[in-house]
Order: structure tokens, then sequence, then C-alpha cells
């Protein structure tokens, strides 16, 4: 979603603030912006469509020289991304740039025009602008006009405001979308995200639901949503969070691929007592697994899917139910939920705003709520009663990969613990299922060494319509997850489906020019899977078969090619399998010439309904 940076500075800040843009890029954006105060206190801004290379551009011919800015990366929501409707929006009082979205603009703005404000662009966040212009003209300070137009808001955002009548002042605003203050030396700074601001500062303050904040080079007064100046934690962010350096891959997502062997390792390392071959979580947990009637699991996309082949663990390991869905449906739909209850969210970014509403939902009707997240620092991670973290690392392509096997590396760890504690999992399995997890870094490793024959085969998917992704039981999550990856980054039409699903209409589909990508196991429904090949080839299909060394041998299909994953106990099968899937998505967006890191119209990060 769209990326916010203010700094309050001692030398020229348009660099800096563009320097810090690119860190938000992974957020994804199709618009950017920068404003600064100009000698004389004058309101200056350069904005671009597309890539922030064109915002450089302009500001290579129009250099900007103000000591005090703000920037943007706009991730288009109200109004097409042109640059007109790019932020920072301005008045000649106010300039100012948002993230997330106003629900009530429409009212708004019309009440603002009727008033004699006179808007120029189409989007929602023009509204804030002249509002608090508005209260700017009537004679309130920028720190009370800002107070004054945040009452008036509704929906999720982050704001950061500048102002022409003070040179040593940057406000910033969060409600429902995060928001960071960074500590300089006589420098102050407003981000997105500790990234945004890993350039200048490591001491941040994370601005809580509700706050305020007017930043000035010798500090930051903090108020809450009462305008109560309140005081907020410092906190040094250490440096592994801003690692974003490619390396020698050429893109974020391949470097992330190939990372996990290591974060899963560390991952395990948190969740897992190998010596003693014993899952270890938490001494003091807020609920009793024993005692659970149901677990609901929330998420969305990548998460949703990790969420879903967990169901399969809870399910096998401890009994019990599970109820799973989509957050933007479960928020929705008001569910009736059980009294003995868990709500299990899970969230690479933690902010994800369909995820978090349904997390507050499930509070304010008394559930324990837990919650599976990678960034530590996120809403999600602070409201949620008690947080479970994947150490993947930042993840910055926009196709979830090592955020993903992280996710389902804790889930798995959660379902033994709560199969152990419920009684349906003795010592000894617990041990052979710990084992199990410890060999998954160098699983991982081998799976990893496919690549160079899947390379060969994107060539051929590259040239498909449709790609149909097949898999049973706990596969069958790992089928949806192949078919969002390749859709998401190389925009070919695919699907994903449970194999026993075929017959009940997708199998209409197939002739000679659909690949089906089977996701195969050696496990107890593998003679099943092997049946739905044989239905698919029957009609022509091309299939793809990804099996382990035992299900190649086994295999009596023609394939178009078969990727041969080492054999492994099948529980933990989706966490390897997942590696070809995402390796075939990426090479064949790489041979399509996409974007991979940040494919058009998707945000990494999505804080808006
Ligand atoms: O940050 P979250 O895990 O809450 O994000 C959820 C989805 O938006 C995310 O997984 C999305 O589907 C990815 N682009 C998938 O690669």
């Amino acid at each position: 979603m769209c990326g916010i940076i203010g700094i309050v500075g001692r030398e020229p800040v348009a660099g800096h603030l563009v320097d810090s843009l690119k860190r938000l890029e992974y957020r994804g954006y199709d618009s950017a912006g920068v404003a600064t105060l100009e000698p004389g206190g004058v309101l200056t801004r350069r904005r671009a469509e597309g890539k922030l290379r064109n915002l450089e551009a302009r500001l290579a011919k129009e250099p900007l020289v103000g000591l005090v800015g703000i920037g943007h990366t706009r991730w288009a929501t109200h109004g097409a991304p042109t640059e007109s409707n790019a932020h920072p929006h301005a008045t000649a009082r106010v300039a100012i740039v948002h993230n997330g979205i106003i629900e009530n603009f429409r009212e708004l703005r019309d009440e603002l025009i009727a008033a004699g404000q006179v808007f120029s662009s189409e989007t929602d966040s023009e509204v804030v602008a002249q509002l608090v212009d508005h209260h700017l003209g009537a004679g309130l300070s920028p720190e009370l006009a800002v107070a004054a137009a945040l009452k008036r808001l509704k929906g999720a955002f982050a704001l950061a405001f500048l102002f022409p009548a003070d040179d040593d002042l940057v406000v910033g605003a969060r409600r429902g979308s995060p928001l960071a203050v960074g500590w300089g030396d006589g420098e102050m700074y407003l981000g997105s995200d500790a990234l945004a601001l890993a350039p200048f500062t490591d001491r941040i303050t994370y601005l809580e639901e509700g706050d305020w904040v007017a930043i000035r080079r010798g500090g930051a007064v903090i108020h809450d949503e009462t305008d109560a100046v309140v005081a907020r934690p410092l906190t040094v962010v250490s440096a592994s969070a801003f690692q974003v350096d490619r390396g020698n891959y050429r893109h974020f997502m391949a470097k992330e691929i190939h990372e996990q062997p290591e974060v899963i390792g560390h991952t395990l390392a948190r969740y897992i007592d190998l010596a003693a071959e014993r899952i270890r979580l938490p001494a003091t947990l807020p609920f009793d697994w024993a005692k659970l009637d149901r677990l609901t699991i929330v998420a969305c996309g990548t998460a949703f899917y990790a969420g879903l082949t967990a169901k399969y663990w809870f399910e096998q390991f401890a009994r019990l139910p599970v109820e799973i869905d989509v957050a933007s449906e479960f928020r929705y739909r008001e569910p009736p939920l059980a009294d003995n209850g868990l709500a299990l969210f899970v969230s690479q970014s933690g902010e994800t705003a369909d995820t978090l509403a349904s997390l507050r939902y499930c509070k304010a009707h008394g559930l324990h709520t837990a919650a599976v997240v990678n960034v530590p620092t996120s809403t999600i991670a602070r409201e949620a009663e008690i947080v479970f973290p994947t150490l993947a690392g930042p993840e910055i392509g926009v196709a979830s990969t090592k955020a993903f096997t992280c996710q389902l590396v804790v889930m798995a760890c959660l379902a033994i613990a709560a199969g152990k504690a419920r009684g349906r999992l003795s010592e000894a399995e617990e041990h052979t299922l710990v084992r199990a997890l410890g060999e998954l870094p160098g699983l991982l490793a081998r799976a990893l060494k496919a690549e160079p024959k899947i390379e060969r085969l994107a060539r051929q998917i590259a040239k498909a319509r449709d790609v149909i992704y097949l898999g049973r039981g706990s596969s069958f999550p790992i089928a949806l997850e192949g078919a969002l990856k390749l859709k998401e980054i190389s925009y070919i039409h695919s699907e994903g489906y449970a194999a026993g699903e075929l017959k009940h209409g997708p199998i209409a589909l197939i002739d000679e020019t659909m690949p089906v990508v089977v996701i195969a196991p050696h496990d107890r429904t593998y003679e099943k899977t092997v049946s739905n090949m044989q239905e698919v080839a029957a009609r022509g299909g091309r299939i793809v078969l990804i099996t382990c060394e035992k299900g190649a041998a086994e295999a009596s299909v023609p394939t178009l090619e078969t990727i041969v994953m080492p054999d492994m106990p099948p529980e933990i099968a989706p966490v390897v399998y997942a590696v070809p899937i995402q390796m075939l998505a990426y090479h064949t967006a790489v041979f399509m010439g996409t974007d991979v890191d940040q494919p058009r119209n998707l945000a990494k990060s999505v804080t808006v309904e």
C-alpha cells in the first residue's frame, strides 16, 4: 500500500525523501511525490506517475532545496494513478500525504465545497488537506487544525502534514495504518515503517492506534486520540530489520525463496528443542489447548493458504475442530464464536486491514486471540493476546514465499503442542514429528536443487493461457498457493483445485493446451491422485508432476515434466513442496519479463479493505 515519509532536517531533504521512498517500494505503488518548504516558506511539490525514477527525473530538472518535507508512494484506490491524483495534496496553507481510505470523504467534500474550499483532484485524500486548510483559515494553529480534522475523519489511515507557516514542523497521525517516529541527531523523521527510516536512524517510536504527533528538530510530542500528551516507548530496531539488500539475486523474490532453509532453521530454533525432541512454546499461554472447543483461523491470500494447511495438522494431531475463513468474509458475516475458542490470525505484515478487523471482532467478543506474524512491531502483533512470530526476516517481494513456509512451520509446531496437550499425541509421536521438522532446512536445500529443471519448464508454462494446479489433503492448499503465486507475478490465469473435485467441473477445461501441475507426495492419498492424473492424461492435458522419489517411481502417467522432491514424512511435505511451486511461478514471470518484485496492481501490505 502507500508509503509515507516526513523529515524535519538540517540539510536539503528531497533526496533523502526519495531514498526513503525507495525502501517502501516493496509495498506497491503507481505514482509518487514529495513536497518541501523552499526558502521563504514556499510550499513546493514534485509529483510523477509510475516508478520513482520518474520522480527522480523530475527532481533532477527542477530540484528542491527545502530542509523540511514529506514524501509518498501512492497505490491508487480513489482516482486513477495520474500526476494530479498523486500525493502530496496541497493548498496554500498545508500539504498532506495519506495512506488508507477516508470513508466519509464524499460527505466532507460536499461540506467543504459549500464552505468555499476548491478541490483539484479526484482522491479521497485531498479532503484531508482541504479540511485542515479550512481550520487553518479559521485561525487554528497547525497542530490544533490537524487535531480538529482528525475528529471528523472516518476510515483507516496514516497521514503526514507540512505547513508553510512553520518550517520546523511535520505532523503525523495514525488510525488503522502504521506510522513510526524516527529520532535523529537534531533531525526528526516520520515513516510508514522502520525500513523507511533505516538510512537515518535505528531509534524508533511506533505510534499507537489513534495517536498523532508533532515532530520538530528538537524532538516529538505525541498525543493520543483524546489529544492528551502521551509517552510511547522508544525502541532500538535491530540491524536485521533493515536487511533489504538483494545480494547477488536478480529479484528479492529469488533471494527470499533461497533464504528458506536458513529462515526455517531460525524459526524452528525458536519453537523446537531438537536435543529433547520437544516443542518449545512460552511457559504460560493465555489459553489452555486442552480446554479449547474450536480453533478459528483467519487470514488473507497466501497467509490464508498457510492457515488452510494448518487446519489439516490441527485436526490430525490434536483432533481440534478448525473453522477457517478469509478475513474479508469473516469480519462481515458476524460468525457465532465458540465459548472456549481460540482465534488465530496469520499475517506476514501484521497490518492487513481485514485481518486486523477480524482480530478486533474476536477480541470484542471475548475470544482468546493469537497471531502468527512476521513483523513483530505490527499492529496485529501488538493487539493479539499472544504472538507466535515467524522469523522470516523482512520480506520485500510482493509475492510471499519465505513468510509462507515460516507460517507453516510455526503452525505445525502449534498443532503438535495442541495434540500433546489434548492427549492426542504421545511423547513418542511428538519426538517423531519434531525430528521430521528438524530435517526441514536440509530438505528445503535439496528442493532448491530442482531449480534448473524448473527454469527450463517455466519456458513452456509461459506459453500457456491457463494453468490448473491439483492437490489432495494438505497438498490442496499448496495447489491453491501455487496458482496464486503464478497468477500474481506472471499474470497467467491459474486455478487450484482439490484433485477430487476435478470430475465435478474443472475437467471440462482440460485439453492439449492446458498444463496441469499436480502436487502429489507419496502419502495415503497418492493412488487417488494418480487416478486423477490419468483422467487428465486421457484428455490430452499436459501434466507437471511434483512428487517424491517413491512417487516418481510409481507414477504410471506420461508427464510433460516430473519434478522430484526428496522422500520425507508426509506431515512436513507442504513446507517442502511450496518451494517448487514458488520457483515455477518465479521463473515463468522472469521469462515473461514481468515486474516480479512489484507486480502490477498489487501491494505488499493491504491496509485498506
Ligand atoms: O501481510 P499479510 O500476510 O496479511 O498479507 C496477506 C495477503 O495480502 C498476501 O499473502 C498476498 O496474498 C500476497 N501477495 C501473496 O503472495
